[in-house]
């Protein structure tokens, strides 16, 4: 209708430049649904270059805008508080729980340490992509020896049993090593997946998430698992404790000298968060009703969004991310999060952002073409870089194969990396404020581990700020790095296990 009505033909050829841009604009929309994300960008790279030559006030004023998108506001975020009360009331909720997204599952942990615990214990971690085994020494004299075992690809998504005979491998060799033969040492097993526990040491795989998909093992008592495995081999004797989140160890880890820790918060492959709720607010305990009247809920709160709850503020980016990844439609809000998103997240908008002529004068690179080449890492090394210095920025573009960026480009790159790690502090502070609302205490300490957390270096003050913003007057907080959770925190569990089964 338009291009019948302009008048001259500059202005019917610049209404048919809007129409072949909305149009455009609707083929990549549908595209990101079709989730065909083959150059989807890409397609548009020569036109774009083709355009006017804009200065460079006019490229970062784009850039700017493209960008807001990844923005959110004080609203978006409260609504997400709002939000995610209700969900995690559905996974809390007997009859709600079944559907429920957030999965809320009891721990079975219900005692904080005491900081009196003692002993010698072993400890597994399996999460990441590596594989510990740790000898922790708590007491008086405390120490920790442990050991990284790499979990090869080919394992993390090949058949269950190939997985607990890597893990048995790794851990008799460890016995070996360090001449633990005849000790039968108490051990803990954080494992880092969602569990449904039925017990300390009992505790049922719901689904793989952060890249695992081990055939034969969703639905299965992982410590039995690790039993075979062990037994298939014959060499070594273990008694198995319990079996915890690492956001559980996390918590413990920390709560060992800080009476006030009540919540444990992981922001780095993946991210969850666990926290002590009282027995009456948790209908779906199935567990005595004996003191302490608390028990440790691993919320698995990666889960969040998995409805479409949180659709209002999810981008195309992480559409996706999420058509691309191993487990689509599964773990939304971790993907918007953690640290094995949040480097590719930054690469689609990059890659866009050549597309459109905006950085590069458009020109791209085969590495930066690769998925996953743009590590999450990256993003803490270029904010690291002080304000206006660009020397991390350049050596990570070199190792793109972009070698002739301008400082313009520099500062644009580093205002997506800006954006993306900006939003992922205030989704995981959205979280957190939410649990301290509900724990409802005056002073709460939050232990926190993850590499996302420890080495970006503003995601502390990021989430402090925003945290501040969305608590209830009067409550006072602290983030507090918890040190190996994983281990210390395994080791503290079966202490606290074993202090009760006595
Ligand atoms: C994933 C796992 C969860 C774990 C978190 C952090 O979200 O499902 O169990 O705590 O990653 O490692």
């Amino acid at each position: 209708m338009e291009i019948v009505a302009a008048a001259d033909s500059d202005e019917r050829g610049l209404t048919l430049l809007r129409v072949v841009g909305q149009l455009q604009r609707v083929i990549v929309f549908l595209h990101s649904f079709a989730c065909d994300r083959s150059h989807l960008w890409s397609t548009q790279s020569s036109e774009a270059r083709q355009g006017p030559v804009m200065s460079d006030e006019q490229i970062t004023k784009k850039v700017r805008e493209i960008c807001e998108e990844l923005i959110l506001s004080q609203e978006n975020l409260k609504e997400v508080c709002d939000v995610l009360h209700e969900e995690l009331n559905k996974g809390l909720g007997k009859d709600t729980n079944p559907e429920a997204t957030i999965k809320c599952f009891p721990t079975y942990v219900r005692e904080l340490p005491n900081g009196k615990e003692k002993g010698r214990f072993l400890a597994l971690d399996l999460g990441g992509t590596n594989f510990r085994v740790l000898l922790i020494q708590l007491g008086e004299k405390c120490s920790m020896d442990s050991r990284i075992y790499a979990v090869p690809q080919p394992i993390m998504v090949g058949p269950g049993d190939g997985l607990f005979d890597h893990i048995a491998e790794c851990l008799a060799s460890f016995i070996k090593e360090r001449e633990l033969g005849d000790e039968l040492l108490p051990l803990g097993f954080t494992f880092s997946f969602p569990c449904k526990q039925e017990g300390l040491t009992k505790a049922r795989l719901a689904r793989w998430t952060k890249g695992f998909k081990c055939a034969g093992v969703e639905g299965r008592d992982v410590v039995e698992l690790l039993k075979a495995a062990i037994a298939r081999r014959g060499d070594v004797k273990i008694k198995i404790c319990a079996i915890l989140n690492d956001t559980t160890g996390t918590l413990m880890s920390c709560a060992w000298k800080n009476h006030n820790c009540r919540i444990g918060l992981i922001v780095g492959t993946g991210t969850n968060a666990c926290y002590m709720e009282k027995l009456e607010k948790v209908e779906l305990w199935d567990g005595d009703l004996d003191e302490p009247h608390q028990v440790i809920i691993n919320t698995e709160w990666g889960a969040f969004g998995d409805n479409g709850c949180l659709d209002f503020i999810r981008t195309e980016y992480d559409n996706n991310i999420d058509c691309e990844s191993i487990n689509p439609g599964r773990q939304l809000y971790e993907k918007m999060i953690s640290g094995m998103y949040m480097g590719e997240i930054a690469r689609q908008v990059i890659i866009r952002l050549v597309a459109e002529g905006l950085l590069f004068d458009g020109k791209s690179s085969e590495i930066l073409e690769e998925k996953g080449s743009f590590f999450t890492k990256y993003i803490s090394e270029i904010e690291s870089d002080k304000p206006g210095d660009y020397n991390n920025c350049r050596v990570i573009l070199e190792e793109l194969g972009l070698n002739s960026a301008t400082d313009t480009d520099c500062a644009n790159v580093r205002h997506v990396c800006e954006c993306v790690s900006r939003r992922a502090a205030y989704l995981a502070a959205a979280g957190v404020a939410v649990l301290l609302n509900r724990i409802g205490e005056e002073s709460v300490t939050v232990a926190v581990d993850g590499s996302v957390y420890r080495f970006h270096p503003h995601f502390h003050n990021l989430m402090t700020e925003q945290i501040s913003h969305l608590i209830k007057p009067g409550m006072k907080f602290g983030l507090m790095l918890s040190e190996d959770g994983s281990g210390r925190g395994a080791a503290l569990v079966a202490a606290v296990a074993s202090r009760n089964s006595r």
